[in-house]
């Protein structure tokens, strides 16, 4: 049987390897790394559990640290693996830093690179996504581009060798999981008797601009519903040092709930009345769940859902949240934006066909 070493590190990445890791463990024995980029219970281990993804043959335990300290150690660690199992290929997964320093680590031993999620831009090299999709598309054999448009950014690059629009493994997650969310929970678990607005902010282009990251907080007090926040770690340090954290803390409005479970995540997205965001995955979740969202960014790699009408890009600085999310009237739901729910399979169909 070949061998795939799977290298993964932050949330995302343990979401989306879920139904890939399931269907790829049929044909290939499969060693799964984890980066240890992501380490707190609520926002790694959480996942492994309820998603019934297997545990890591390896936690690197990487850990926080600035870009160049973390991407490095990274490196150091995922080539000693590497060197050790000697696998035919190395799986990775969307824009974090562990997708980089698997990306750079294989490609110096020559192994060859499959990567889910490639071709997504956002135009801004601003992002340190930005910069770990770029660089880990160059160096992949397999591209696994979820929309056409992926597709297209790729080959603006040159690259079209290698390249299936395959859909979106997210959605493939979402179908698996949905039923069994919306059976498992009641609204009432999360202390909420009344219609929601969901929040998720964690983006760096957002924490770290303490203008930008006060103007989201003043912005998302002022909304007409109650702000269920699950708060990511690196946003309740930058409230913290910037020392705005009573936006949060004594805010009527919002409420501030640990990083949810998946599952939880899920049941909260299709209950609330809007989803306010500035992450990658809720914005397509919220398409999934068709619940109109309001991303705080400037760009979006999602662009079909900003065509649908169902995603509308705000600056938080310069336009008014609250208007903008009163304001909103529903648009005809357009269909498989992202695929058919079939994304692993015929990921794994093509790394078959490749080894
Ligand atoms: C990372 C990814 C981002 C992705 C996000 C998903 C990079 C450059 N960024 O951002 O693309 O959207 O994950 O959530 O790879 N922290 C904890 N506990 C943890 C993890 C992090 O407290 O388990 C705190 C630490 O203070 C850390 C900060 O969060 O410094 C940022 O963590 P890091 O993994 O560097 O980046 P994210 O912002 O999580
Ligand atoms: N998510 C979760 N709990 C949370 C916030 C997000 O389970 O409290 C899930 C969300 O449903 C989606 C994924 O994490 O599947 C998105 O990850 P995140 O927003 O951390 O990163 P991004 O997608 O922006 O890279």
């Amino acid at each position: 049987m070949k061998k795939i070493v799977t290298i993964v590190g932050a949330r995302p990445q343990f979401i989306k390897v879920a139904p890939v890791s399931r269907v790829l463990r049929q044909s290939f024995q499969e060693v799964l790394v984890h980066t240890g980029q992501h380490y707190d219970h609520k926002m790694a281990g959480v996942f492994f559990e309820q998603l019934n993804i297997p545990q890591p043959d390896y936690n690197l335990g990487v850990g926080s640290a600035n870009h160049g300290a973390q991407t490095g150690e990274m490196i150091i660690k995922i080539e000693e693996v590497l060197l050790k199992e000697e696998p035919d290929a190395v799986l990775v997964y969307g824009d974090t830093n562990s997708t980089l320093a698997a990306a750079i680590a294989a490609s110096k031993l020559h192994i060859p690179i499959f990567h889910i999620e490639a071709g997504l831009r956002s135009f801004n090299r601003v992002m340190p996504e930005e910069i770990n999709r770029v660089l880990t598309d160059h160096v992949s054999s397999l591209l696994f581009a979820p929309t056409e448009v992926a597709v297209k950014n790729l080959a603006t690059e040159g690259t079209s060798s290698g390249v299936h629009n395959v859909g979106d493994v997210m959605y493939d997650a979402v179908i698996y999981n949905a039923k069994i969310a919306q059976e498992n929970h009641k609204i009432e678990d999360f202390g909420i008797n009344e219609e929601f607005i969901l929040a998720t902010i964690h983006r760096a282009e957002n924490t770290d601009d303490p203008e930008r990251l006060k103007a989201i907080f003043m912005s998302l007090n002022k909304l007409s519903k109650k702000v269920i926040l699950p708060l990511h770690p690196r946003t309740e340090k930058k409230l913290k040092e910037q020392g705005i954290f009573d936006l949060v803390e004594n805010s009527t409005t919002i409420k501030i709930i640990e990083p949810a479970p998946y599952l939880e995540m899920l049941f909260l997205e299709s209950n609330a009345s809007a989803i306010v965001t500035d992450s990658g995955g809720v914005q397509k979740e919220a398409y999934f769940a068709k619940v109109p969202c309001f991303t705080l960014r400037d760009q979006t790699e999602w662009v079909e859902t900003v065509n649908v009408g169902w995603n509308t890009l705000v600056n938080p600085i310069k336009d008014d949240l609250k208007e903008l999310v009163d304001s909103y009237e529903e648009k005809p739901y357009v269909e498989g934006l992202y695929g058919d729910g079939k994304a692993s399979e015929k990921i794994v169909e093509y790394i078959k066909n490749f080894l």
